[in-house]
């Protein structure tokens, strides 16, 4: 093993969450940014389309996002975390907007601001359909303006750990040839894994690696089985299914129908109709589906035909142009919409400064759990990788730096070790990959129940019962990631069988509880290595 590096603090993580946090811990100390892709483009923020919550007029107020939030996220939130989420996101999106970042603006120069889903007031920032993208943009440019030390198509293996303290990562190369990086500190900003399903809005980068990493070193976990289905995902044409349709669409005045052409939401939630909570309308567009009453393709119609082109093209024209490359029109045609997996509400337990529960490792963004409970509302995950991001790169950074450790070679030898084996085992990464995906989205999808849930487990415990083969060092580190995947998996399912209620994204329709979401005895769902299973909260149950 010859590439050795050393900094304060290790950033592992290349999305909206890692950047920030690299940006702010360089303020202090040396600081490297590890990325499996290219910085910036990996990770799922840059695709993000629709918005950034914040509260910004004196119409809204702190108090009303913390209601939403937590009202929305089923109960299930860390209060104290939402708090600070709904405090913070102003002051985050004006340092996005002072180093440049392009918003839509009012007449009068104040930050538009469009309704989403859940919200008692409009309270989401928009750059038109491309929030995410001007984000990562202006991020880009100030890290290249700090002193960050960027390392570009890394894998991270495993993290390096003297007992509970975490002090660096062995890291895998395209060519196949480990090194390490050691540091004080490390944050774990490596967002979600949502490729660990068949249909999902996910970046290929999406594959839950932060999560095995903690769980691996001996962090916990919370709420793995709050998996989040965006309700519009594209169903047809085929190659494109799963990504993304703005929740914009919706917010600017977008409806949905079925196929015997009735506004269904009128029967799920006449109050709020396309506006309601993802949880929600997720589950109704996959009701009317299995009812009958989908399209030919499998999906529901949204339809914005009846809205002005104007606003059509002003406000949302990524989906317009994406849609007539498809060969619609969506000025004059509606879109064929299904749900798809998005974004992960459970991860790394954390506290109010990032700290997860090892020590010197932080963790911010889709990585962690218990921001957004149950359900997270559109427009918030944007403000949470800015939120906490700033948060753990300053609390990284705070650490104080530590004499040389002693390198263990145990945690390498067995990487080597592992490697070598490889080379003889026998079902390849992309056989893996297809056959889980399959599994999770045949069995642990929107509507979930024990029988399915257990044929899941089975299933994903013989995928990992499996020898993985290579048959060159660049696949190593899919293989690696390969594991990674199974391993969330299962952590999902474990979640999902422990969770016996509905709450959130997660629907038991085998069981029926007597309790609303915000009297449920139950509390989060936590995994370590040393234990697992769901809180009770006293006196409830
Ligand atoms: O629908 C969207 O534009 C996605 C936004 C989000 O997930 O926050």
């Amino acid at each position: 093993m010859e590439n050795r590096d050393a900094c304060h603090v290790l950033v592992i993580g290349s999305g909206g969450a890692g950047i920030r946090a690299a940006i702010e811990a360089s303020t202090v100390g040396e600081t490297i940014i590890v990325s499996k892709t290219i910085t910036g483009k990996g990770g799922c923020t840059v695709m993000a389309e629709g918005g950034y919550n914040a509260v910004l007029t004196s119409e809204d107020s702190v108090a009303a996002h913390y209601e939403d939030t937590i009202k929305g996220g089923a109960f299930l939130n860390d209060p104290a975390l939402v708090e600070i989420l709904a405090r913070e996101a102003p002051d985050r999106i004006r340092d996005l907007f002072a180093w440049g970042a392009v918003f839509d603006l009012t007449c009068e120069d104040k930050f538009a601001q469009r309704s989403f889903g859940g919200q008692q007031i409009p309270r989401t920032c928009y750059a038109g359909d491309h929030t995410g993208h001007e984000i990562v943009m202006t991020l880009l440019e100030k890290l290249r303006g700090s002193p960050v030390e960027i390392r570009d198509e890394l894998t991270v293996v495993d993290l390096l750990k003297d007992r509970n303290v975490v002090f660096g990562a062995i890291v895998c190369n395209r060519e196949g040839e480990l090194g390490t990086i050691t540091a004080d500190a490390v944050v774990l900003a490596t967002g979600g894994a949502g490729q660990i399903y068949d249909m999902t809005t996910n970046s290929t980068a999406g594959t839950g690696d932060g999560y095995a990493l903690g769980y691996r070193a001996g962090a916990e976990l919370i709420d793995m089985e709050q998996v989040q289905f965006h309700p519009t995902g594209v169903v047809y044409p085929y190659d494109t299914r799963g990504r993304l349709i703005t929740e914009a669409m919706r917010g600017e005045g977008g409806i949905l129908l079925n196929t015997k052409g009735e506004r269904f939401m009128e029967k799920y939630d006449p109050s709020r109709m396309e506006l309601s909570t993802r949880d929600v309308i997720a589950r109704s567009i996959a009701t009317e589906i299995l009812e009958g009453r989908g399209t030919e393709h499998g999906g529901v119609w949204l339809d914005v035909t009846h809205l002005p082109k104007e606003q059509i093209e002003i406000r949302l024209p990524l989906m317009l142009r994406q849609f007539l490359q498809f060969g619609i029109d969506i000025r004059t045609q509606p879109m064929e919409v299904t749900p798809t997996a998005h974004h992960f509400m459970g991860g790394l337990r954390i506290t109010l400064e990032t700290q997860t529960t090892l020590s010197h490792l932080f963790a911010a963004g889709e990585v962690t759990g218990g921001v957004h409970g149950g359900n997270r509302l559109g427009g918030n995950a944007l403000a949470d990788t800015q939120v906490f991001g700033f948060r753990a790169g300053r609390a990284a950074a705070a650490v104080e730096s530590v004499a040389k450790r002693k390198m263990d070679t145990v945690q390498i030898d067995a990487t080597e070790e592992k490697i070598s084996r490889l080379y003889e085992g026998q079902a390849t990464s992309a056989k893996i990959r297809r056959l889980m995906k399959q599994i999770m989205w045949n069995n642990v999808g929107i509507y979930r129940n024990e029988f399915d849930l257990k044929v899941a487990e089975r299933d994903i415990a013989k995928l990992r019962a499996m020898p993985l083969v290579i048959s060159s060092p660049r696949e190593i580190s899919d293989a690696f990631i390969t594991e990674n995947m199974l391993l969330v998996a299962s952590l999902v399912i474990d979640g999902a069988l422990l969770r016996r209620e509905s709450r959130g994204a997660h629907t038991r329709i085998d069981i029926k509880a007597s309790w609303t979401n915000e009297t449920s005895p139950f509390g989060h769902t936590f995994f370590s290595k040393t234990r697992s299973g769901i809180e009770i909260l006293e006196g409830r149950l």
